[in-house]
């Protein structure tokens, strides 16, 4: 089911389903649907409105304003820009990169006073943590969250630990949970003797969890987790079972926490959700011959049924290393998919499902609010920073720094 945002060619998806269990996703809190940083919703993992005095959208000087703040800020300002990020804004980017990329990349320039974000906001939390306590993390558009990440709430998942507890199975449980996670769930991780993971590292994750412990509860993408164990791990589909917060006892008895070696959290993320089984073979009649390419976030039968699967960082490079005249539709964002194809004239790459579909949330970055971010810090005004509270920032980074030591 689509719903229309009110922005021109852009809608939200808020059922999806898995279609390995039949059962309903849950939606993503009504803040998701937020307009443009305006409005606030305590309960979601980014928070509050966008403060600022914008420049209008309309404005032909915003280009040579971005320059200009960006030029008197030098060395001071680093400004990431992560692949799902708008052409307008990524030309601002001093590096891009998926999740992992992005979150070596801050941690690698100590000497930023302003590490400029343009993603959403656990990837803001995460460069937070992660970076000196003299640097400053912005992130220009604060109602730019993440569905997936505000489907578990830090009580959710205690209150799924104490049920692991009772069935006798938290002891051989180790977490893993994917960047795409607030802050809070991360320091759950960390105090709880698991890492973190994303998309290009989850089977690696995977591994060094199976060395800590007999089970994993994997949060909060149950397609991440499933595709991982069960494509990458040679794990069967009947060794995961589905936790819902949204039930009691998560929707398991003791017994199925028992038997499962992993415990898939009930979250997804709305814009690869879209993509189903008949986007696939839908694409392979029209285009013969075509390279199905898609992001490990769709559903296990999309994933199952394409060619190929990676994180947006393997994405670029396999196209990048793709021969001329070769065809790719690909499953993932859309702001990454109109580049790639820009970008690779001699090849036919289409976007894997028909309708348009970007992620509202990264898209809420545009000109207007970096213009706005950089023209502030340039006279030394910070705005939209990114805090995370000591104590979290230090469970958190247990967790992250778990992942950054992963081996290979
Ligand atoms: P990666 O960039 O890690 O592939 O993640 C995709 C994503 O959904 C980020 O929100
Ligand atoms: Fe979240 Fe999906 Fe958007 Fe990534 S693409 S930020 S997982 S909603």
């Amino acid at each position: 089911m689509s719903t229309d945002l009110g922005l021109p060619g852009l809608t939200a998806d808020t059922a999806g389903s898995s279609g390995t269990g039949g059962f309903a996703e849950p939606s993503p809190t009504a803040a998701a649907l937020l307009l443009l940083g305006r409005g606030s919703d305590p309960d979601s993992e980014r928070g509050v409105d966008c403060p600022g005095d914008l420049p209008a959208a309309s404005d032909p000087g915003l280009v040579e304003r971005a320059e200009a703040a960006r030029a008197k800020l030098g060395d001071r300002a680093f400004v990431l820009g992560h692949h799902y990020q708008r052409d307008e804004v990524i030309q601002f980017a001093d590096v891009t990169g998926d999740s992992f990329k992005l979150a070596r990349d801050a941690a690698a320039r100590p000497e930023a006073e302003y590490i400029v974000f343009c993603g959403v906001h656990f990837m803001a939390e995460s460069a937070d943590i992660l970076t000196s306590a003299k640097q400053q993390v912005i992130l220009p558009d604060l109602a730019a969250g993440c569905s997936m990440a505000d489907m578990a709430t830090d009580q959710q998942v205690d209150e799924a630990w104490d049920i692991l507890t009772d069935a006798g199975v938290a002891d051989v449980t180790v977490p893993v949970s994917y960047m795409n996670s607030s802050a809070a769930i991360k320091a759950f991780t960390g105090r709880h003797g698991g890492t973190i993971c994303t998309s290009s590292n989850a089977k690696r994750a995977l591994d060094w969890a199976f060395t800590q412990g007999e089970k994993v509860l994997f949060l909060p993408d149950q397609h991440l987790g499933r595709n991982t164990a069960v494509l990458e791990m040679g794990l069967g589909l009947d060794d995961c079972v589905l936790f819902d917060p949204h039930k009691p006892g998560g929707g398991l008895t003791p017994q199925q926490l028992r038997d499962a070696t992993m415990i898939l959290w009930r979250g997804h993320c709305s814009v690869h959700g879209r993509f189903s089984l008949d986007s696939v073979l839908d694409v392979r009649d029209r285009i013969p011959g075509v390279n199905v390419l898609v992001h490990p976030e769709c559903r296990h039968e999309v994933v199952t049924a394409a060619d190929l699967v990676g994180s947006t960082e393997f994405i670029i490079k396999t196209l990048d290393a793709a021969p001329a005249g070769s065809s790719w539709a690909i499953g993932t964002e859309l702001n990454l998919v109109r580049r790639l194809a820009l970008a690779h004239p001699d090849k036919t790459v289409v976007f894997l499902d028909r309708a348009v579909c970007f992620c509202s949330t990264m898209n809420r970055i545009d000109l207007p609010h970096l213009v706005w971010t950089l023209e502030s810090l340039a006279r030394g005004e910070v705005v939209n920073q990114i805090t995370v509270d000591e104590q979290t920032a230090h469970f958190a980074r247990v967790a992250l720094d778990q992942m950054l030591a992963l081996p290979g």
